[in-house]
């Protein structure tokens, strides 16, 4: 079936969370990505990308905050489709839709939480060990990151935190 990808709008929002609990089941707000969140980091709604089917409903979503670690980087996550779309392709077109508009505002790089076998292909590798500490607990293998220019990631360092502004 074919999705339209879009911009996050604030009237997705409940749609969004029918989508995390369906895809992530109730462990979702354990996971130390999310206090990164309620820390402070700013949730960037133009970059952040929805997978809506042909009928308009939410299916999909992949969401870009605004954090700082040593420099500005943005933070990606959660990323879910919806378990009746996934295994066609939907989660890695989410990604790429938000890393092409990330790129875009001429950023550093994306920090993302999650396995390398998914985020590998799209252009993430594992960030150097003891680089970027996480408010919690986290296997450094699945602290991934991804430049978005040449020498973007090089001052990207130390806890993942709310911007400055
Ligand atoms: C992870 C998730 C977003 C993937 O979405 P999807 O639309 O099913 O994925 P895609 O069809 O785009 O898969 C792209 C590739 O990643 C692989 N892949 C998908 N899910 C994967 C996973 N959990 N682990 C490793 N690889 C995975 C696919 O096999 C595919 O590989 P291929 O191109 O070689 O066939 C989806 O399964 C989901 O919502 N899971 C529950 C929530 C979750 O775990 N989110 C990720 C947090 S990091």
């Amino acid at each position: 079936m074919a999705h339209t990808l879009t911009a996050e709008k604030p009237e997705h929002g409940p749609a969004i969370e029918a989508v995390l609990d369906r895809a992530f089941g109730p462990g979702r707000f354990a996971k130390t990505s999310e206090r990164v969140r309620e820390r402070g980091a700013v949730l960037e709604l133009s970059l952040s990308r929805v997978a809506l089917s042909a009928t308009g409903d939410v299916v999909g979503v992949c969401r870009i905050w605004r954090v700082e670690a040593g420099a500005p980087v943005f933070f990606l996550g959660p990323l879910a489709v919806d378990p009746a779309a996934q295994n066609a392709g939907l989660g890695a077109d989410l990604v790429r839709a938000a890393i092409v508009a990330c790129r875009a505002t001429g950023g550093n790089g994306v920090i993302a939480v999650g396995t390398a076998r998914f985020f590998e292909p799209l252009g993430f590798s594992v960030a150097p060990a003891q680089r970027i500490s996480l408010p919690g607990p986290v296997d450094p293998a699945r602290v991934l990151w991804m430049e978005l220019r040449p020498g973007g990631l090089d001052a990207v360092q130390g806890l993942v935190r709310a911007p400055a502004r």
